[in-house]
């Protein structure tokens, strides 16, 4: 491949920065979930960088950002990014990392004209985080055609008042159009997302980098209790049906199931509540609740769901209340593909690096391209193991690494993928170019 091409760590890094600026808080964290107007401002911010580079941009139908340049054969494109939204206070890094780093990857490719058989497009997805529309992953589940039309047509946030129609239409896409998003198996060549890891995988090896082999499966499942409001000084405590305590039992035996199959890679959480009506002096009549459970072992999953049915049905007998209980997300655990992984371990063993794989316990975007492009992330060391809270460090150094290590594994997947031909028009994906001014 010649001398080896190196990315701008400098500018990768205050692109970085700048980036971070987009829902910044007063405590530091960041606030930037879909639809808010920090997602419509880092949208603006990120297609204008990509246009200046030079580069075709375009959103798509479920909104969704790309910036795109051709290549010298008639191939499907490679294909690296991430998401720009944030969890609520969440950090700097989980999304904005690797979209900046695709970001300099191409930008890096552009200025040293480095010829390429593949057409590159840099993505940015649509509301990876989970939202008030209770939709994760938004963005690349729609390319992949996990959700249909009419469902996302009929959807509201959690107060039943916008629609997600019209959340979407706001930053540019159209559900109506939804078809021509969906992408098939041949439409890209390869997937490629770099993010930091959000746990102490890397950090307890001492490792700077990491590339991912599989993604976790996801388990969420709403639960909503039904009692009964009334007065918290006259109702006497066992006239009681209160709601609250309820989805606490339920909450406690979540961790109770987790923790007896002691394994790193089993994991339980009720990280969301909403109790109705909230107030000091009064017994909660209702409590709603969203539990994530993470495995990728379909045995650990069915145990722990166990322990949350045993607590509902004795809240049920006990306490006189109604639970309900929905599933949200039931997403199998997603192994990445191994050709794009070695490309990544090739680029981490350039950057003198160990060549190390990862089971993810963080979802993402990639788990979804997985279904129609092989896939492959690589994952940065998380300082202390924090993610989806503001204390999110990467160091610089571990950052550059990984985006050289990518951006080798974006020229060699170039030279070596015998992509797929494209796909006739009418599968291909659709969205508004808009020509680089
Ligand atoms: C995605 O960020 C997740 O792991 O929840
Ligand atoms: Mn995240
Ligand atoms: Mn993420």
């Amino acid at each position: 491949m010649g001398e080896r091409v190196l990315v701008n760590g400098a500018r990768l890094l205050d692109n970085l920065s700048a980036m971070s600026t987009f829902g910044i808080n007063p405590h530091g964290g960041i606030d930037r979930a879909f639809a808010q107007e920090s997602d419509r401002q880092v949208r603006a911010w990120i297609l204008e960088m990509w246009a200046r580079m030079g580069l075709e941009t375009g959103t798509d139908a479920i909104a969704n950002l790309w910036g795109k340049k051709h290549g010298s054969e008639n191939l499907a494109p490679i294909v690296f990014g991430s998401h720009h939204d944030a969890v609520p206070d969440g950090g700097k890094y989980d999304g904005a990392m690797g979209v900046i780093i695709a970001t300099e990857i191409m930008q890096t490719i552009l200025e040293r004209q480095i010829p390429t058989r593949h057409p590159l497009a840099v993505v940015s997805f649509t509301a990876e985080e989970p939202n008030a529309f209770n939709l994760s992953t938004l963005g690349s589940k729609v390319l992949c055609g996990r959700l249909a039309k009419e469902d996302l047509l009929s959807k509201t946030d959690r107060s039943g008042k916008v629609r997600l129609e019209d959340a979407v239409k706001e930053l540019g896409g159209n559900l109506h159009h939804l078809d021509e998003a969906r992408l098939h198996s041949g439409d890209i060549a390869a997937f490629l997302e770099a993010h930091n890891e959000l746990g102490r995988q890397l950090e307890i090896r001492d490792l700077s980098v990491g590339a991912a082999a599989s993604i976790t499966g996801i388990y969420r499942e709403k639960i909503t209790v039904t009692g009964e409001s009334n007065h918290a000084g006259t109702t006497m405590m066992q006239d009681r049906k209160d709601a609250f305590l309820s989805l606490s039992e339920i909450a406690a035996a979540l961790e109770r199931g987790a923790l007896q199959r002691n394994s790193p890679e089993v994991t339980a959480t009720m990280g969301y509540v909403n109790l109705h009506p909230n107030e000091a002096n009064i017994i909660p009549g209702s409590a709603e609740g969203i539990i994530d459970i993470r495995t990728s072992n379909d045995e650990d999953l069915q145990f722990v769901l166990g322990f949350v049915e045993e607590a509902a049905e004795k809240a049920r007998s006990r306490r006189g209340v109604q639970v309900l209980r929905e599933c949200l997300l039931d997403q199998k655990a997603q192994p990445l593909d191994p050709f794009v992984r070695e490309a990544i371990l090739h680029g981490m063993a350039a950057e003198g690096e160990p060549e190390v794989t990862l089971t993810s316990m963080a979802g993402h975007d990639a788990a979804n391209m997985q279904r129609i492009a092989p896939s492959g992330m690589i994952f940065v060391r998380s300082v202390g193991g924090y993610g989806h809270c503001r204390r999110e460090y990467c160091r610089p150094e571990d950052i550059v690494k990984a985006a050289n290590a990518m951006l080798f594994a974006v020229l060699e997947l170039d030279q070596s993928m015998d992509a797929a031909k494209p796909q006739p028009a009418e599968t291909a994906a659709a969205v508004n170019w808009e020509a680089a001014s």
